[in-house]
């Protein structure tokens, strides 16, 4: 067994985590101060968003220099102090890994615009005008052409993100080896692995119009493996939005060498309309999410392994999204706990679910840092969409919703920073914040912290088979676990009404394992489930 397969890891977005010095700004120093706080939730391991140089046009996913540290998080001897204080707590640093593309400030960027046979020049990826206009009607996801013109050269660079992240030209050894020298300076320093952001890009083959899952992907992985990861016991997990069962058994089947696990992304965009985009908001069909989840805990059975999340930096807050944040706010904060951890895979909490942190409303643009979001906002105005519907498009979807600083305390500023913070704290923290969560037994943090040890006392949370029930219940999401002998049912109502559970097989009365309404037993022939109720039990 790997350390990852029973592992449970905390996202780190670290603008909005802690701040030590009162500059509004989370930072190293900040992380540092609640280690013991991760240590009590009983995590193993935490991802850090990128804490490197940057100017920050993508809030720190456009890196101007791999190897330093940028000022507003501290210095490189407090992440040496990071990564020493985390080992002595039994934590791990899993650090973010941006190389689909740098920063236009980067120096193999900044030298390579200078001159076509600038050394660096093939760093990127150039092209030449077609008539006069971009190459190809690649778009970015960040709006508008992908394609950039550089006046001084007179050529087009590619950009699947903002035009200040231009792409790296995978297809150039020297990018690769470069690119790998900089993994092992990190690995050297004993950090935990790495996430790896869109990493399914890297293959691309932008003028045959392919970006995602190019043909040499899984070259370069390998490549990628044998020349860093090889022989230190690190985890990996790729970013990869276009993964489908099959290609991730690809990424994360041992035998080949690649990544240790991905993250998919198919859970994450049924509340979208099929042919549009994130913005284009679609109600969630419970059936759906059930057969999604299940499919991949059921493919990913003998080969490969999955990651389990429901959050991170780019995603709106579950309780808020598919969950209820008003009256039944702890309740399914505690439900989605439960169905994820319970599943076979690699969970993932992000920093300020485990205290069920809500969505954030906005009235107007000028709220929002997020670039994304202002870019859909302008280019969508421009094309005649209502103001208003944009504005609920962002509240429900939009990057800012799990940005905000991190409830402390209830304190002026959540306890946050002393100074103002760079994104507005949401004036809910009073009632949310993790002094309050960690103070009561009955908590959602103590919820999460149940589910973690859970994994850790059973092999079979971590190795057990999954079946899903009543795939056809609208608002009932039911599936068991079995290993060895043993078998757990996970009962979960997904809706604010009470629902009869009708199992067909013939189950009696279960031992409770884990409850978010404090029940003790269940009476399987006559259960009804409360409103957001889920209940873990032991039913042979
Ligand atoms: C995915 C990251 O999670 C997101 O925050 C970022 O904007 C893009 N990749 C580009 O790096």
């Amino acid at each position: 067994m790997k350390w990852w397969q029973n592992a449970v890891i905390y996202q780190i977005y670290p603008r909005s985590f802690k701040d030590s010095n009162g500059d509004g700004i989370g930072d190293i120093p900040g992380i540092i101060s609640r280690l013991d706080y991760l240590k009590e939730l009983g995590i193993d391991a935490i991802w850090l968003s990128p804490v490197y140089e940057s100017p920050n046009d993508d809030n720190g996913y456009d890196i101007s220099d791999y190897q330093a540290i940028h000022p507003d998080f501290g210095t490189m001897a407090d992440m040496d102090r990071l990564i020493e204080e985390a080992k002595s707590r039994g934590i791990r640093i899993v650090m973010d890994l941006v190389v689909n593309h740098t920063s236009d400030e980067h120096q193999w960027f900044v030298e390579g615009r200078k001159s076509k046979d600038n050394e660096y020049r093939d760093y990127y990826i150039w092209r030449d005008p077609v008539n006069g206009e971009a190459p190809n009607d690649l778009t970015s996801t960040f709006g508008g052409s992908a394609w950039e013109y550089d006046e001084k050269t007179a050529q087009y660079y590619l950009h699947l993100f903002s035009k200040k992240q231009p792409d790296l030209n995978w297809e150039n050894e020297k990018v690769r080896q470069s690119v790998y020298d900089m993994m092992n300076f990190w690995l050297d320093k004993g950090i935990g692995g790495f996430r790896m952001d869109v990493i399914d890009l890297i293959g691309k083959k932008p003028d045959e119009g392919i970006t995602g899952n190019g043909p040499k992907l899984h070259h370069y992985l390998q490549e990628l493996h044998q020349e860093t990861l090889l022989n230190r016991d690190v985890m990996t997990v790729g970013e990869t939005w276009g993964a489908t069962p099959e290609t991730a058994m690809l990424y994360s089947d041992p035998l080949r060498q690649e990544l240790s696990m991905v993250f998919q992304f198919e859970h994450m965009q049924l509340d979208e309309q099929p042919g549009g985009t994130k913005w284009d908001l679609k109600p969630l069909d419970l059936t759906e999410l059930k057969r999604v989840l299940s499919k991949w805990q059921v493919e990913l059975k003998d080969s490969g392994w999955n990651s389990l999340f429901w959050n991170n930096h780019d995603l709106p807050r579950i309780v808020s999204r598919f969950g209820n944040d008003t009256d039944y706010r702890v309740e399914s904060a505690k439900l989605f706990a439960i169905l994820l951890h319970l599943m076979k895979g690699t969970p993932y909490i992000y920093q300020g679910e485990e205290i069920g942190m809500t969505n954030r409303k906005i009235e107007s643009i000028d709220e929002v840092d997020d670039i994304e979001s202002i870019n859909m906002y302008h280019e969508r105005l421009s094309e005649g969409y209502r103001k208003d519907a944009l504005i609920h498009a962002i509240n429900v979807k939009g990057r800012d919703n799990a940005r905000t600083p991190m409830h402390w305390d209830d304190s002026e500023q959540a306890g946050f920073t002393t100074g103002t913070p760079w994104l507005p704290v949401q004036s809910n923290y009073k009632h949310i914040n993790v002094k309050e969560s960690l103070d009561s037994e009955d908590s959602i943090f103590s919820m999460y912290k149940k589910l973690i040890q859970l994994r850790k006392d059973n092999p079979l949370v971590v190795w057990g088979d999954y079946e899903l029930l009543l795939p056809d219940h609208p608002s009932i999401f039911a599936y068991t676990r079995s290993y060895q002998g043993n078998t757990w049912l996970v009962a979960a109502n997904v809706s604010g009404q009470e629902e009869r559970l009708e199992l067909d097989e013939d189950r009696r009365v279960g031992k409770v394992i884990v409850s978010n309404y404090g029940k003790e037993e269940i009476d399987l022939e006559m259960a009804v489930l409360q409103p957001f109720e889920a209940t873990v039990v032991e039913i042979a």
